[in-house]
């Protein structure tokens, strides 16, 4: 049996968990703790780095105490300490490096440093043991828009970026347009279901062309339009939008699938994986595709620290030691 300690603070949530994973396939989190910072930045509309800094500081050691208490857990348990090294904002990515460091230091366990992407896309293995290498992922979440092959651990090909904005942050700044608040993912989500999709006219950009990248810039400037106009209810713009989202991801989608070989199954991770409607159209298209369809369990789709644990556990198994603890966070670090 494998026991280790995940610690998440690159964006918003300040998290830990641990996870344990035997020979035969057995995977559980023994524990875990989320703690949103979402009250803290809600005033100014989107996270601030300084107040996320600070906020991961003060309360990433008391969630860590916890988190090993519930379990029935001390550090000298655990066979590793992993912790989000990046991509993500530098402050809180070094408050959760750096405790992670001291607290393999003080218990001589190694250190495992995560790449908060690597967490995302291995996510739903700890979901779900039967998928199988290689897969096509969808990432999409507040930082990130990106097509993948997953070949194995470490082993990604990215087939498709955005060459504006992420699809979460599209999905915000729609939020804030229509004076929904933030976070604006699960509120636009909740608007949507009470409008008419087809009510809006707005753009899908970069559908129908030959490579499979994305952008979300017109759509939002579009979102922004209809609103100012006056002509149209909120819910009618937010299922629109919603709307003309998941057909960009469907389309964009077909040309990446054609293009990047067989795989078993189509998985799709981070925050915007929790919406319904883009579950059920993703669903359907990898039917459409012979393709089985993977989601995380909601609480997985977010950030959180399980999936930086179980990335841990993935490199443990394949005997990919520990990090030296002299290894730097980093903001930018693509997969
Ligand atoms: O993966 P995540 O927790 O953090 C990043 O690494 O970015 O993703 C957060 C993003 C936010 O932009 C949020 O609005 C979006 O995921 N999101 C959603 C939903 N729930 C969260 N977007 C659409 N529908 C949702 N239900
Ligand atoms: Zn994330």
């Amino acid at each position: 049996m494998v026991l280790v300690l995940g610690i998440e603070s690159s964006c918003d949530e300040t998290a830990a968990a641990l996870v344990e994973a035997g020979a035969d396939g057995h995977r559980r989190i023994l524990a875990q703790i989320i703690a949103s910072q979402e009250a803290e930045h809600a005033p100014y509309g989107g996270v601030v780095p300084e107040i996320a800094a600070r906020a991961h500081a003060e309360r990433l050691t008391p969630i860590i105490d916890k988190v090993l208490r519930e379990a029935g857990k001390s550090l000298d348990d655990c066979d590793a300490i992993a912790a989000t090294a990046g991509p993500g904002l530098i402050g809180g990515v070094m408050v959760g490096l750096v405790t992670a460091k001291a607290l393999a230091m003080a218990s001589d366990r190694p250190l495992l440093a995560i790449n908060h992407l690597e967490g995302h896309a291995l996510s739903p293995r700890l979901a779900d043991p039967a998928l199988e290498f290689p897969y096509a992922l969808l990432l999409v979440s507040g930082g990130h828009c990106q097509i993948l092959r997953v070949d194995g651990v470490g082993r990604y090909r990215r087939c498709a970026t955005t060459i504006d904005d992420a699809l979460g942050e599209a999905f915000d700044k729609t939020a804030k347009i229509l004076g929904l608040g933030y976070p604006g993912g699960p509120a636009v989500e909740k608007l949507a279901a009470t409008g008419d999709p087809f009510a809006v006219p707005l753009p899908r950009p970069l559908v129908g062309s030959g490579e499979p990248h994305f952008s979300f810039a017109g759509l939002k400037s579009a979102v922004m339009r209809a609103a100012e106009s006056g002509a149209y209810a909120a819910e009618d713009i937010a299922a629109s939008f919603q709307q003309a989202a998941v057909e960009c991801l469907v389309d964009r989608l077909k040309i990446a699938l054609a293009d990047m070989g067989e795989v078993s199954a189509l998985v799709v991770a981070g925050g915007v994986a929790a919406n319904r409607t883009i579950r059920a159209a993703l669903e359907q298209l990898a039917s459409a595709h012979g393709l089985s369809f993977t989601a995380p369990p909601l609480m997985l789709c977010t950030d959180n620290a399980a999936m930086i644990a179980w990335a841990g556990i993935e490199r443990l198994a394949l005997g990919i030691g520990g990090d030296p603890l002299d290894i730097s966070a980093r903001p930018r670090w693509p997969l």
